[in-house]
């Protein structure tokens, strides 16, 4: 698995250059001409912990929650000095978790604090745990500016549920209150690849979700961690593909739009994607932030965090600084998220033309059916996806479950070398 990455990363980055991560709090961000910014926001805490949860979390509780906004809020002033008086245009704010819902409260005067520094053009999404879904907190997101909202809801099955850990839900409450409090978008979370899952299965919790008020739904792999405690088996790879084509089969047959790797909407109109951006800025513990010339990430220790605001101190953990060649493969990994991949936009990035760089490489993903082209946008085909979704895998086991699993042992690791 290792030896797949490495020769790949080798491949692309055209150097044996391992990707070198550094300590240091790295106060300058700079990011007033980078186009396509979009913000995170991490909201740490959970009312109860999934065995299966690689996420930077930790139990809900109030005198910590109440530091942590407070620190975050430090944290958006600190990054926010660099507009200088000058507000910033950036395409989003998501705010994921952990369950951001669950600070329904603080999340207009978080807001409030954003707009202070930025201008959001295309919306604002929350995700939130099934649980969170009643008439008087969906109002409170919605009176503070959020047009999109995720719901992890993971399965409609109660064997699933119950495999992973959860409750049952009331779900005809849920989507009640769905339906009173209306959004732009309203996507549901599901996780495929669990034991005794079937295609069946998963298109019946498809259609329950859109028949009841749901317009988008994301249908994530199951990733198997190695720093978490999951108690159940996971499916064979061949397994695993043969549910992933048969979702998309299914969605394709009945019009639904695949606007990124793992998320599809009903009419094409509706879009919650976190990880579709070129670059972005992240706020809180164990956020990343991804621009032109570097990627950092964020302490996973609340706590550290939370000290590292109060003496108004970025609270980042290790950074990498890209060469150009570490930054296109960044690039063409987040972009490749979409879907597509288009000439211009590479050319406009990096000032030189796709074909220069990786003219051999998208020649033969052509010739082995991995992309179509059409105009100057490379489409990743079903078969593209896939093998997409097999080299993001190994990505996740072999990179950020390593990065992470150090993080959450170490508030500051002296360094971190992935080969
Ligand atoms: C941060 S959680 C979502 C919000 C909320 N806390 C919840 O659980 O309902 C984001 C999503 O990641 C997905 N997820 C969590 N662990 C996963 C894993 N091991 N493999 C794949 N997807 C996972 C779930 O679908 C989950 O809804
Ligand atoms: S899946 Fe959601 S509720 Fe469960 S631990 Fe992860 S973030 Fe928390």
């Amino acid at each position: 698995m290792g030896i797949l990455t490495s020769i790949s990363r080798s491949w692309l980055t055209k150097t044996t250059k391992p990707f070198h991560f550094r300590s240091g709090e790295n106060n300058a961000l700079s990011f007033m001409h980078t186009p396509q910014l979009g913000l995170y926001i991490h909201i740490p805490f959970c009312r109860s912990i999934c065995s299966f949860c690689p996420y930077c979390k930790v139990l809900y509780d109030e005198e910590l929650s109440a530091r942590y906004i407070k620190a975050l809020l430090a944290e958006i002033d600190l990054v926010g000095k660099e507009c200088k008086g000058q507000k910033k245009e950036v395409t989003s704010l998501y705010f994921g978790g952990g369950t951001p819902a669950l600070i329904a409260e603080d999340i207009a005067s978080i807001i409030e604090r954003v707009n202070t520094y930025f201008v959001i053009n295309e919306g604002i999404g929350v995700e939130l745990h099934p649980e969170d879904c009643t008439t008087e907190r969906l109002q409170m997101l919605k009176d503070a500016g959020v047009s999109k909202i995720s719901i992890g809801v993971q399965s409609f099955q109660p064997e699933i549920l119950k495999i992973l850990g959860r409750d049952p839900i009331d779900y005809d409450s849920v989507f009640k209150a769905i339906r009173q409090v209306p959004f732009e978008t309203v996507s549901v979370d599901f996780i495929f690849a669990l034991p005794t899952q079937t295609a069946e299965s998963l298109i019946q919790d498809i259609e329950f979700a859109f028949a009841h008020g749901a317009n988008h739904f994301a249908m994530y792999p199951f990733i198997d961690f190695t720093f978490t405690q999951r108690k159940f088996a996971r499916q064979q790879e061949r397994d695993k593909k043969r549910l992933l084509y048969d979702i998309v089969r299914y969605c394709e047959e009945c019009g639904y739009h695949r606007d990124s790797i793992w998320t599809f909407s009903k009419t094409g109109r509706s879009r919650y994607s976190s990880m579709t951006r070129d670059n972005f800025l992240g706020f809180g513990c164990s956020a990343t932030t991804l621009l032109e010339e570097q990627f950092k990430i964020n302490t996973f220790d609340v706590e550290a965090y939370i000290r590292q605001m109060n003496q108004r101190r970025m609270a980042t953990s290790l950074t990498l600084f890209f060469t150009k060649r570490q930054r296109m493969v960044y690039y063409l990994f987040w972009t490749l998220y979409s879907m597509e991949l288009s000439e211009t936009n590479f050319e406009a990035f990096f000032n030189k033309t796709l074909h220069s760089q990786y003219g051999f490489e998208m020649k033969l993903a052509k010739w082995l059916k991995l992309v179509t082209k059409d105009g100057d946008t490379y489409r990743l085909t079903t078969k593209g996806s896939y093998y997409f979704h097999y080299y993001e895998h190994f990505y996740t086991l072999s990179y950020i479950d390593q990065m992470w699993s150090l993080m959450q042992k170490q508030a500051f690791p002296a360094q971190l070398i992935i080969r």
